[in-house]
């Protein structure tokens, strides 16, 4: 996820770029640039690190233009580097970008075989390179931009000048945001629109496959075919910060409802329908060949734990090998048994977890290979592990984990096919039917989320209580802890997860009239037991709240009150029972009145022992 914004107008760029900038620094910050287009042509200032370092160095040399464009990234292709900043430029098109270029390595080997020399590892230096390709085919620059948005697959927010076009900028919109903002005189493209707020509030929200071309009096739209839409111009009476969070109330709310784009962007380019197989950059060596390891540690904290939890589910039933998953701060305590026979995956979404990072490297030195599963770019896990499989949820600011957490998930379940199909104990038609049920995920959740008015309601009623249990079996049992770990963590109400088998060992002493009990009852194998767990408890006054698979009557007939999940295979549930139980947590908060994006006592990254 990264910030981009664009300027046509009547003032000099450089300032409005800037203060965009600022405003967008929250969905990316590890390195940043832009392009002034002026008397003297084009010029361009990238720096690694902070805008504070574009900055600094803007200070030696302001340039002057009424065109430009600016960016502020979140590395996904290419490490942070100022190489691998934007903007990209190849001869006169220089360009701004948000998402992935799924089949940039196919274009790469076009674009090479033609003689261009791309300088970065990004994907998006690509799109330039394509642009300036169908110039030199004779195509206008308009005929070009549109030519190359049909060769682009995967998600894009664009941003383009012609440097022989001033006046004038390019955009595109698929899957990433993109909004036009209006003003007098001049046009905005940005983002978000808390990029320009401070110039006008005149906003046109572009739709996905929308492209077109903004003059400082004029902006044009078309559709994917070329043929010329309109779109709405709409007044945001938004505030600055509330523009930051997209219009949601919280960023953990906006986190929690991204969830289905930036799903599609962790399998992006890793998943593709009919292959029958997974594709995961970055761990192909350590996994190559014939299995060397004959052991698996998970390791890591907090919500990752948990989704290491999950992952012990998945690869022991689809791969058939033996994980154990460790709490980082008790396994580096230990003395686990440790070899080169040892493949340990640290799960963070930081990657600066102080206790993950000791033991990861503690388990390195006495042997064991390393794959991190890590949403920051190069941050310190990654560096110090084999191979890095990243999620690219994108900057996550609320601190109760949300889309991290099932960008894990989702990545585990891809390294668990991977391994399966390795070990050979899964058929390529079960990956091939399970690369498609994770491609339904995403409208699974927006599914999900349209149906959450309920769980406010619900919220409203259980907001007083002050102890919640929450209960699941199998796959289910680390979501029931997560369940309870979001509820404690931002509304501060007492909760335990426990796996509903062991209930009968101790929680169910603590049920009496009315104690919430909030139970993961998908429709698995596990179905039957956790349908008599509910009637042990509603035999005791439990008020049973369920998360259940739509269309299940039975469940109904038995329980209080209950959340629907569309019909899934079992090791897809948890990515979409997430969703219920994130929102749930978040709507006691809300009616408790806590501060649910720095809860108390709680830090984002806990760099510390
Ligand atoms: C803190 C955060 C949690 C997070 C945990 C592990 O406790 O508040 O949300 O799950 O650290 O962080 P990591 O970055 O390693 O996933």
């Amino acid at each position: 996820m990264c910030g981009i914004v664009g300027y046509v107008g009547h003032r000099n760029s450089t300032e409005i770029l800037l203060d965009g900038l600022r405003r967008l620094e929250y969905r990316g910050y590890d390195s940043a640039g832009l392009a002034v287009l002026g008397g003297r042509g084009v010029t361009i200032v990238r720096a690694q690190g902070k805008l504070k370092a574009l900055e600094e160095k803007l200070k030696q040399h302001w340039p002057q233009g009424p065109l430009g464009i600016g960016h502020t990234r979140w590395a996904t292709h290419g490490r942070p580097s100022e190489t691998n900043a934007h903007p990209h430029q190849a001869g006169p098109i220089v360009l701004v970008h948000n998402g992935i270029i799924e089949n940039y390595q196919e274009l790469r080997h076009f674009l090479a075989k033609k003689g261009h020399t791309i300088k970065s590892e990004t994907d998006t230096e690509i799109v330039c390179h394509l642009i300036q390709q169908r110039l030199y085919d004779g195509l206008s620059m308009e005929q070009a931009f549109h030519h190359v948005l049909g060769e682009l697959r995967g998600s894009y927010a664009l941003v383009v000048m012609n440097t022989n076009e001033p006046g004038r900028l390019y955009v595109a919109r698929q899957g990433s945001p993109l909004v036009i903002g209006v003003g007098k005189g001049e046009s905005f493209a940005a983002s978000d629109v808390s990029a320009f707020l401070p110039y006008t509030r005149q906003a046109i929200f572009l739709e996905d496959n929308d492209w077109g071309m903004l003059s400082a009096s004029q902006a044009v739209f078309y559709d994917r075919k070329g043929n010329r839409v309109k779109r709405p111009l709409k007044k945001i009476v938004w505030n600055q910060t509330q523009a930051e969070k997209g219009g949601f109330k919280h960023f953990m709310l906006k986190e929690i409802c991204e969830q289905p784009r930036i799903l599609m962007d962790t399998l992006a380019n890793r998943t593709v329908e009919k292959q029958k197989r997974v594709f995961l950059e970055g761990v192909a060596k350590v996994l190559k060949g014939k299995f060397p390891y004959n052991k698996i540690y998970i390791i890591a904290c907090g919500t990752s734990y948990h989704a290491g939890l999950v992952g012990k589910y998945l690869i022991e039933e689809m791969a058939r090998l033996p994980v154990m998953v460790d709490q980082a701060s008790e396994f580096r305590y230990r003395r686990p048994i440790i070899d080169r026979r040892t493949l340990l995956i640290a799960i963070s979404q930081s990657g600066e977890t102080a206790d993950t990072l000791a033991a990861l490297k503690e388990a390195k030195s006495q042997g064991a290979k390393i794959i991190s599963i890590c949403n920051v770019i190069d941050a310190s896990i990654p560096r110090a592990s084999h191979a890095t499989l990243y999620t690219r949820a994108g900057p996550e600011i609320g601190v109760a984990s949300t889309k991290a957490f099932t960008t894990q998930v989702a990545v585990l379940i891809l390294l668990a096919l991977h391994l399966g199909r390795g070990q050979g104990k899964i058929s390529s038609g079960f990956v091939d039917e399970a690369i498609s049920a994770l491609l339904r995920v995403p409208s699974q959740m927006e599914w999900i989320l349209k149906r959450s008015k309920s769980i406010e309601a619900m919220a409203k009623k259980y907001a007083k209580r002050s102890s919640f249990l929450y209960f699941g079996r199998g796959v289910n049992f680390p979501i029931a802890l997560e369940g309870a770990l979001k509820l404690k963590e931002i509304s501060y109400i007492h909760a335990e997860g426990y796996s509903a088998g062991e209930m009968k060992h101790g929680p169910i002493a603590l049920i009496d009239k009315g104690m919430p009990v909030v139970v993961l009852a998908p429709q698995d194998k596990t179905y039957e037991k956790v349908l008599s767990n509910i009637a042990e408890v509603k035999a005791r006054g439990a008020s049973v709240i369920a998360v259940g698979t739509e269309g299940d009557r039975e469940l109904a007939r038995h329980v209080d009150d209950l959340l629907l999940i569309p019909p899934a295979p079992w090791y897809v549930t948890p990515l979409l029972e997430s969703i219920p139980m994130q929102l749930l947590a978040y709507h006691m908060a809300i009616c408790r009145g806590t501060d649910v994006d720095q809860p108390r006592n709680l830090a984002k990254s806990v760099t510390v022992e």
